[in-house]
C-alpha cells in the first residue's frame, strides 16, 4: 500500500499511541519563488523560459527518467522543443562517482579538519571543474545530514563535523566553489539523516528488522533551529542551487513529505529559492508530497525500475484534475531553472560524456532497457592539477594529537618500520569493492554512494618507501595485521615503527564486516589494537597513524610512553601517502584541528544509535532528547574529560594568545520580517488532456518514464487503484491557497532575515608563534550564551594563519546576530537572551586562555 503522508501518519498512530508519537504540524501552502537578492537575474531567465513551456514540459524537468535509464544516477526528462536536454545528477560529495579520469577529493571530514575556509573553497571549486567538464548539472553534495549527533553514524564522514558552525561555514564555502564552476550544489540531506539503520524500510527488511516505516527523527523546534537546521541556512545564504530530502521521517513524517520542514523552515522561513529533489527513492506520494514543496522525484520512478511514478504522468494528471494547482507545477520548474542558470549552466553546459553504468567505451545509452548501443565513454581526462588541492588539504587536515618529541622525522633514522594493512594496497585494487564497500589496504574513503573511483591512490606504504629510499635507511613494511609474531619481531629492529590503523564506515545498503553502513563499535577495525599492543611491547618509539572516519576509543594505548607520537589522517582521498610524508619529515608543520571529541568511551558521548526497532512494527522512535548538547557541548555539560577535546591539534611550533579586544559595532534594531508575499505566479493555463497524450508513433524507451497521457480518460492514465480518494481527505487546509501569504517573522532573504547577519561585535587577538619553525594555528571563538539551559560554550568563528618563527598578528574576526542568539519558540524568531554573555577565546574548545563578556548588548 502507498500513502500520502495524512495516511502514513495514520496507520503509525494506530501501531503505537497515537498521542504518544512525534507529530509535525501541517504547513501550507507551498511557497513560491520570488527572485530574491542574488537569485534576481537567474529567477527572471527562468521565468521567461518556463512561462515557454507546456504543463508536460514542465512536469518532464520535475521527474527522473527512471533508475539506470541514462547515464547519470540521475536524469530528468528533456524539453527538446526549447532545447533543453535532461539534466544530469551526479554523487559523490567528494568527487564524481563511477567516474573515469577524475579525482578522488578528500572526505568532508578532513575539509572540516582543517578549518580553512579558502580550502574548502577551493576544493568545492575543484570538484565543480570537473564535473562540469563530465557534462554533469548537479553535484549530489556537500552534506550537512548528519551533522554528527551519533560518533558512529555511518555516513558522518561525508558531512563535516558535529558543530553546527564549523559545518555551516565549509558547506557554504564548499557551495561557492562548486556554484562558481558552473555546477549546481545540492545541499544534502535534508534533515536530521542522523544514521543509517532504518533510514528505509525495505533497506531494514533486507537486515532482517521487520519495521514497515522508516525511522522518525523527532526534534523540537529549538534544537531544530540551534543545531540540524543552521548549516542549511548557511548552505541557502550561500545559494545554493538544490536540496536533497532525506529518506527518515521527522515527526512521522517522511522527509519528502514534511510540509514543515520543506514548506515552512526551508522555502518560507530561510527563503530558499532553488528546488528541492528527493533522495533517491525517497518519494513516497503524488498529490501529498507536491503540496508539501518536492519539486522534484528522483530518479523518477515509485521504486527502482518500477516503470511507474509519482510525478511524471500522475503530476499531469493531478493539475489536469484540478488536485495539484498550476502554479504549484509552475513554481517547481521555475525553481529548477533558477538554479541553472544561477550557476550559469546555460554558458558552461555540454552533453554527459560518461556512463555510470559501465567501465567500457561502448554501451547502452538506457542500460534497464538495453538501448540505444553506442559510445558511452568518451573517457574524458577533467583532473587538470587537481591533485595540488587534493595534496594540500590532505596536509593541512592531518590532526597531530600527541608528540613526545618523535616527530619530526629526520631521515636519518637507521630503521624504519611501516606497520599494518592500512598502510599498504587493496589486493584488489583501489577500486577493487564496488562503491568501497570493504576495508583492504590503506582507508582513503568511506564506502557508498559518497563514494568516487580512485585514478591511482598513493599509499602510506608507497610514499614512506620512497622518501627512506632518499638516505641510507632500510625501511620494511609488513601489512598481515593477523600475523603478530612477525610485526613484534620487525618492531624489535625498528629506530621507528611508524604503525597504521583504521575504522571504516558508509551508506547502509552494503554491510562491511557486520557494519551496516553505521559503526557496530567504536574501536578500530582489521586487529589494530592487538597490532599496536604487540608493536608498542617491542618498540620504545610507536607513532601511530590513524585512518578513520571519525573518533574512535584510543583509552588502552594513548597514553604507552612507548606510543610517542599519534596522528589521525581521517581520509584523505587518492594523496594520501604523500600527504602523510609531509607532516612525518616535518616539510610542512602540522596544523590540523580534531573536527570531532575522543572520548574515553562510547557511554561519554551520549545516547546509543537506534539498532533495534522500539515501536513494533511501525516506524522506530528516534527521540533527540540530548538536544544541542551533542559531541563537545555534552562533555562540557557532563564535565567529563575527554582525552582530546574539539578543535586540538598540536604543531611542531607553539603559539601565545594575548591581548583581546572587543568592540560594539553600530546596528540597527532587529525587525521581524512583517507583510505578505505576493499572489503565487502562474506561468501558463493547464490544457486539455487531449493535449497530452502520447505523442503518436513515439518509440517508448521500456520503464521510462514520461509526462505524458495513455489516454483523455484521467484515471486510466493515472493508473492508480487509490485515484480519486475525496478529495476533504486528501487535501491539506489551505494547500492549493494562491493568494498572498503572511512572511514569517525570521524570514526575507535567503538564509533567513537579513538582521540576523548582521555583525554586532568586532573581536581581535593577538597570535604569536614562539616556537622555532613556520606554522599554522587556528584560532577559536567561542561564545557562552548564558543561559541555564545553553552549552557551556558553542563555537562561533575561527580560522587559519600562518606564522613565522617569531612573527605576531592581530585575528580580527566579528560576531553577528545570529550568533548571540537563541531560537525562540514563542515569537518563532531568534532573540537575544538577558542572561550574561561572555566570549572566549583559544586553540581548542577546552584551551581558551583568554575572556571577555559582551558589554552594550541590549
Ligand atoms: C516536532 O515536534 C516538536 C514537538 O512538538 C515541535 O517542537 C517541532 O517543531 C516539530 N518539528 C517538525 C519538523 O515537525
Ligand atoms: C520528456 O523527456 C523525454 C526524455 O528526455 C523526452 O523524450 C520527451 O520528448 C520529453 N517530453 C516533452 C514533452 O518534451
Ligand atoms: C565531452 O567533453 C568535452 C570536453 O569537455 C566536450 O567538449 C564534449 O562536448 C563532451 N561530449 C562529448 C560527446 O565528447
Ligand atoms: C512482519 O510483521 C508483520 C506484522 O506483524 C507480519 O505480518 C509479518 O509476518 C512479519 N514478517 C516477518 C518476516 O516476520
Ligand atoms: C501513479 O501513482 C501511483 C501511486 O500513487 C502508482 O501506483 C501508479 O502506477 C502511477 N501511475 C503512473 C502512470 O506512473
Ligand atoms: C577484501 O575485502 C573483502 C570484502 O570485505 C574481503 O572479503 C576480503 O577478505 C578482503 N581481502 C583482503 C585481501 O583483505
Ligand atoms: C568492532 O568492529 C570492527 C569492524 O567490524 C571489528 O574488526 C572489531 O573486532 C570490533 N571490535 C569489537 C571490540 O568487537
Ligand atoms: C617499551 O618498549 C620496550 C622495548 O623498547 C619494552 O622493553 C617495554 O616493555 C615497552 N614498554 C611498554 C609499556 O610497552
Ligand atoms: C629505546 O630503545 C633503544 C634500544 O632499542 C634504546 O637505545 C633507547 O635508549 C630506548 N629509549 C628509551 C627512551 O627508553
Ligand atoms: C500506457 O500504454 C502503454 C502502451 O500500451 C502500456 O504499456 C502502459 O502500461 C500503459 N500505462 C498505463 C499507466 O496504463
Ligand atoms: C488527481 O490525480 C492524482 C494523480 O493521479 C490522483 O492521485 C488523485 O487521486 C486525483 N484526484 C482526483 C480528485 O481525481
Amino acid at each position: 500500500m502507498r500513502l500520502g503522508w495524512l495516511e502514513a501518519v495514520a496507520l503509525t498512530a494506530t501501531i503505537a499511541n497515537a498521542k504518544d508519537l512525534a507529530y509535525s504540524p501541517p504547513y501550507y501552502p507551498s511557497p513560491w519563488a520570488n527572485g530574491h537578492g542574488e537569485w534576481a537575474e537567474a529567477h527572471q531567465k527562468a521565468v521567461e523560459l518556463v512561462s515557454q513551456m507546456t504543463l508536460v514540459e514542465k512536469v518532464n524537468l520535475t521527474t527522473g527518467t527512471g533508475w539506470m535509464e541514462d547515464r547519470c544516477v540521475g536524469v530528468t526528462g528533456s524539453v527538446p522543443r526549447l532545447g533543453i536536454w535532461g539534466l544530469c545528477l551526479q554523487d559523490a560529495p567528494l568527487g564524481i562517482r563511477f567516474g573515469d579520469y577524475a579525482s578522488a577529493f578528500p572526505a568532508g571530514v578532513n575539509v572540516a579538519a582543517t578549518w580553512d575556509r579558502k580550502l574548502a573553497y577551493l576544493r568545492g571549486h575543484a570538484m565543480g571543474e570537473e564535473f562540469r567538464d563530465k557534462g554533469i548539472d548537479a553535484q549530489l553534495g556537500p552534506v550537512a545530514g548528519p551533522l554528527g549527533r551519533y560518533p558512529d553514524g555511518g555516513r558522518n564522514w561525508e558531512g563535516f563535523a558535529p558543530d553546527p558552525v564549523l559545518t555551516g561555514i565549509m558547506i557554504a564555502e564548499t557551495i561557492k566553489g562548486i556554484q562558481d564552476a558552473g555546477v549546481i550544489a545540492t545541499a544534502k540531506h535534508f534533515i536530521l539523516n542522523e544514521e543509517e539503520h532504518f533510514r528505509q524500510a525495505p533497506e531494514a527488511q533486507g537486515y532482517g528488522y521487520n519495521v514497515s516505516e522508516s525511522l522518525s527523527s523527532n526534534v523540537d523546534d529549538k534544537t531544530m533551529h540551534e543545531m540540524y537546521l543552521w548549516p542549511f541556512a548557511d548552505a541557502v545564504r550561500a545559494g545554493v542551487g538544490a536540496v536533497m530530502c532525506s529518506y527518515n521521517q521527522i515527526n512521522n513524517s517522511y522527509g519528502c513529505s514534511n510540509s514543515y520542514t520543506m514548506n515552512k523552515l526551508l522555502k518560507a522561513e530561510l527563503g530558499f529559492q532553488g528546488f528541492i529533489m528527493t533522495d533517491w527513492q525517497a518519494h513516497h506520494s503524488g498529490v501529498g508530497d507536491a503540496l508539501a514543496g518536492l519539486d522534484m522525484s528522483m530518479p523518477g520512478d515509485v521504486t527502482f525500475d518500477s516503470g511507474t511514478s509519482y510525478y511524471g504522468t500522475n503530476l499531469t494528471v493531478a493539475v489536469l484534475n484540478g488536485t495539484v494547482p498550476e502554479w504549484r507545477v509552475d513554481d517547481m520548474a521555475v525553481r529548477i531553472m533558477s538554479a541553472y542558470f544561477k550557476v550559469g549552466r546555460d554558458q558552461v553546459r555540454t552533453p554527459p560524456n560518461f556512463s555510470s553504468w559501465t567501465t567500457n567505451e561502448y554501451g547502452y545509452e538506457h542500460v534497464i532497457a538495453s538501448e540505444g548501443w553506442t559510445k558511452v565513454n568518451h573517457r574524458v581526462n577533467v583532473r587538470r592539477n587537481h591533485a595540488k588541492v587534493i595534496h594540500d588539504v590532505g596536509v593541512a587536515s592531518t590532526v597531530l594529537l600527541k608528540n613526545d618529541g618523535a616527530l619530526p622525522l629526520t631521515c636519518k633514522e637507521k630503521f624504519v618500520a611501516i606497520l599494518g594493512e592500512d598502510a599498504g594496497s587493496n589486493p584488489l585494487g583501489a577500486n577493487g569493492c564496488d562503491d568501497r564497500g570493504c576495508d583492504n589496504g590503506t582507508l582513503a574513503m568511506g564506502w557508498g554512494s559518497g563514494s568516487a573511483n580512485f585514478p591511482y591512490l598513493v599509499t602510506p606504504e608507497q610514499a614512506i618507501q620512497h622518501e627512506v629510499m632518499k638516505g641510507e635507511g632500510t625501511v620494511i613494511a609488513a601489512t598481515d595485521n593477523w600475523n603478530l609474531e612477525n610485526m613484534a619481531s620487525i618492531a624489535s629492529q625498528a629506530s621507528v615503527a611508524l604503525v597504521f590503523v583504521n575504522a571504516d564506515s558508509g551508506e547502509g545498503y552494503i554491510s562491511v564486516d557486520g557494519n551496516e553502513g553505521d559503526r557496530k563499535n567504536l574501536t578500530l577495525w582489521k586487529n589494530g589494537e592487538e597490532l599496536i599492543k604487540t608493536v608498542t611491547q617491542n618498540c620504545n618509539n610507536t607513532v601511530v597513524v590513524m585512518h578513520t572516519v571519525g573518533p574512535v576509543l584510543i583509552d588502552s594505548w594513548y597514553d604507552n610512553p612507548n606510543v610517542t607520537a599519534i596522528i589521525w589522517a581521517g581520509l584523505p582521498g587518492q594523496e594520501s601517502g604523500n600527504a602523510i610524508v609531509d607532516v612525518l619529515y616535518g616539510r610542512v608543520s602540522p596544523g590540523g584541528k580534531s573536527p570531532f571529541t575522543w572520548g574515553k568511551t562510547r557511554k561519554d558521548y551520549g545516547p546509543a544509535l537506534l539498532t533495534q526497532p522500539n515501536n513494533g512494527h511501525g516506524a522506530p522512535q528516534d527521540n533527540f532528547d540530548d538536544g544541542v548538547f551533542i559531541d563537545y557541548r555534552n562533555f562540557d555539560k557532563n564535565q567529563e574529560t575527554p582525552i582530546y577535546e574539539f578543535g586540538y591539534g598540536l604543531s611542531y611550533t607553539t603559539f601565545a594568545y594575548s591581548n583581546l579586544n572587543v568592540h560594539r559595532l553600530p546596528a540597527r534594531p532587529y525587525h521581524p520580517a512583517q507583510g505578505r508575499t505576493t499572489h503565487a505566479p502562474s506561468y501558463g493555463k493547464p490544457g486539455e488532456a487531449s493535449d497530452y497524450l502520447y505523442p503518436e508513433g513515439l518509440d517508448r524507451v521500456d520503464l521510462f518514464i514520461y509526462p505524458w497521457l495513455n489516454s483523455t480518460d484521467l484515471k486510466k492514465s493515472a493508473n492508480d487503484p487509490d485515484y480519486g480518494m475525496k478529495h476533504d481527505e486528501y487535501i491539506p487546509d489551505g494547500a492549493r491557497d494562491g493568494r498572498p501569504q503572511e512572511l514569517l517573522p525570521a524570514s526575507g532573504a535567503p538564509g533567513g532575515n537579513s538582521g540576523l547577519y548582521e555583525d554586532l561585535y568586532r573581536v581581535s587577538v593577538t597570535i604569536k608563534n614562539t616556537g622555532h619553525v613556520v606554522g599554522d594555528e587556528v584560532p577559536q571563538l567561542y561564545v557562552s550564551l548564558g543561559g541555564p539551559d545553553d552549552p557551556v560554550v558553542v563555537l562561533r568563528q575561527f580560522d587559519r594563519i600562518t606564522l613565522a618563527p617569531g612573527q605576531e598578528t592581530v585575528w580580527q574576526t566579528t560576531l553577528n546576530r545570529r550568533d548571540l542568539s537563541n531560537w525562540d519558540t514563542a515569537s518563532q524568531n531568534w532573540v537575544i537572551t538577558k542572561h550574561p554573555k561572555k566570549i572566549h577565546v583559544g586553540s581548542s574548545s577546552r584551551k581558551l586562555p583568554l575572556e571577555a563578556p559582551l558589554q552594550d548588548l541590549h
